[in-house]
């Protein structure tokens, strides 16, 4: 053992002049060596003192030519005494050999070009390159005027070399005991607990002397769980809406059937969100159990022909299509659950609800899109509500995370009428950015379900990932959520404030 090793030779000996070339007569890697030295030195034992040494040693390049010769040589060598055209001594030689070799041979005067031909200048020549090369490699002193031309064609570099010399230390004893941490059971039986070191027992069983306590031992990291900065983001989000008097909705289910993500909310059949290049379906179970028939009838209906002061979209409504399972495209299917419910209750009485969850949608991923998402979501339902209440709403909502300079714009969503798209001024990016979307949803959804007729839904969402990436500066979404997420970014991002301005 190198411990052994150097405490040994100490005893007999003044000094360990190097680490070296003393692991070298021990048989002991020069790391292993290093390592024992440096504990010794750490507990007094002995003590080190560092010596530096630089040596050239053969880059890879180097390693080449010292066996198979320069490549002006190699080159010098191939052209054969008569002389050759230079396609077939390219074809001869390896193309870097031919590249690196043509013009030290020219410069050596070794070789010349003729009108057709090249050919030999000289009868024979020596390759010092490679003689240099062997004699750094054996570690051979070579003369500095050599080295420099060498470090110029790249085919030998500086190492430095660290070790040390050794003398015995403060602490120093000819075999180390390993201080105790722990007094086992077979300490106890054996009788070694009286050779161990910290546990030299008084009469009374107490330890006289403990293992004196290293006060500046950097200790283990603590590895607890780590949030995601998505966890982050969304347990702020959640406090909003708390505080703002919003109850959760239960979103625990990614699958849907297509009547409560799509139908009952007035989305046609043949819309294109409904083809299976945009929504992922379900191949087992493919269709739902269940479905509430008479609501159906009357989502049938209005599909169909409408009522309630609409025409509706004539077209024929099929149950197999509202039957279909699917991945849920939005977490507004899940208001329409949940307003379906509420529309059950009677009396009827007004509900803030919200909801923070995952969403799919069959999309190519790149930078600013995932297949699966998170949707925030938000709706208020009460009698007589304007759609001055949405802007107010929204207003309060945006400021709380810190966005408060807001602009709307008409937007187009089958289920609310009138729809606007959300803008943020952003400080930072100096434009507006699109920060979500929002309605009032329409009565061909709200009547079906039976809510009373003066009741509105004002309602908006946005997706979890925006404001968390604009506010941890992540421009990439793969690098926020997927596999290819740095798990170090996870174990040190901070809390960041809200406040995207
Ligand atoms: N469901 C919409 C979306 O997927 C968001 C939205 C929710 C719009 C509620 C209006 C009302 O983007």
């Amino acid at each position: 053992m190198a411990e052994d090793a150097v405490l040994g030779f100490l005893e007999k000996n003044e000094e360990i002049l190097d680490s070296g070339k003393f692991s070298e007569e021990k048989g002991i890697s020069h790391d292993e060596m290093v390592n024992a030295i440096k504990s010794l030195n750490g507990f007094g034992f002995v003590i080190a003192q560092d010596i530096k040494r630089e040596r050239w040693v053969l880059t890879e390049e180097g390693k080449i030519y010292a066996t198979a010769g320069s490549p002006e040589v190699q080159l010098f060598l191939a052209i054969t005494p008569e002389g050759i055209t230079q396609e077939e001594l390219q074809k001869k030689l390896d193309p870097a050999i031919f590249k690196v070799g043509w013009p030290q041979a020219m410069k050596n005067k070794w070789v010349e070009k003729g009108k057709s031909n090249v050919s030999r200048k000289v009868q024979n020549v020596d390759d010092t390159v490679k003689d240099l090369l062997m004699q750094i490699q054996n570690g051979e002193a070579v003369d500095p005027k050599d080295i420099d031309g060498l470090k110029r064609r790249k085919l030998i570099a500086q190492q430095s070399w660290k070790g040390y010399s050794v003398r015995k230390g403060p602490k120093y004893a000819p075999k180390r005991i390993k201080e105790a941490t722990d007094l086992t059971r077979e300490n106890l039986h054996s009788g070694d607990w009286k050779n161990l070191k910290e546990y030299n027992f008084s009469a009374k069983g107490q330890p006289v002397e403990g293992k004196e306590y290293n006060f500046s031992a950097k200790g283990q990291p603590v590895e607890g769980g780590h949030l995601h900065p998505l966890l982050k983001v969304r347990r702020q989000v959640q406090m909003i809406f708390l505080q703002m008097g919003f109850e959760e909705m239960p979103t625990n289910n990614y699958v849907e059937s297509s009547f409560w993500n799509f139908d009952a909310l007035f989305q046609p059949q043949q819309h294109p969100a409904r083809d299976s290049h945009d929504t992922f379906f379900l191949k087992e179970p493919s269709t739902t159990r269940e479905l509430p028939e008479d609501y159906v009838e009357l989502v049938k209906k209005v599909h169909e022909s409408g009522g309630y002061g609409s025409r509706g979209y004539g077209y024929d409504w099929k149950r197999d299509e509202a039957n279909k399972n699917l991945l849920r495209t939005h977490t507004t299917a899940v208001s329409s659950r949940m307003l379906y419910k509420l529309a059950q209750n009677k009396p009827f009485a007004p509900k803030k609800y919200y909801s923070i969850d995952r969403v799919f949608r069959n999309e190519a991923v790149d930078r600013t899109h995932l297949a699966e998402f998170h949707q925030i979501e938000g709706l208020v339902c009460d009698r007589g509500l304007s759609l001055g209440d949405l802007i107010g709403v929204l207003h309060d909502f945006f400021a709380r995370l810190g966005m408060s300079k807001l602009r709307f714009k008409p937007a187009y969503n089958p289920y609310t009428e009138p729809s606007m798209e959300i803008f943020s001024y952003h400080e930072g990016f100096k434009k507006w950015v699109e920060v979500g979307n929002s309605g009032m949803f329409r009565p061909e959804m709200l009547l079906p379900m039976g809510l009373p007729e003066d009741v509105r839904v004002i309602a908006w969402g946005l997706s979890l990932e925006r404001p968390t990436m604009i506010l941890y500066g992540i421009d990439n979404i793969r690098e926020l959520f997927g596999h290819k997420v740095d798990l170090g970014l996870i174990k040190k991002n901070p809390i960041c404030r809200l406040g995207l301005n």
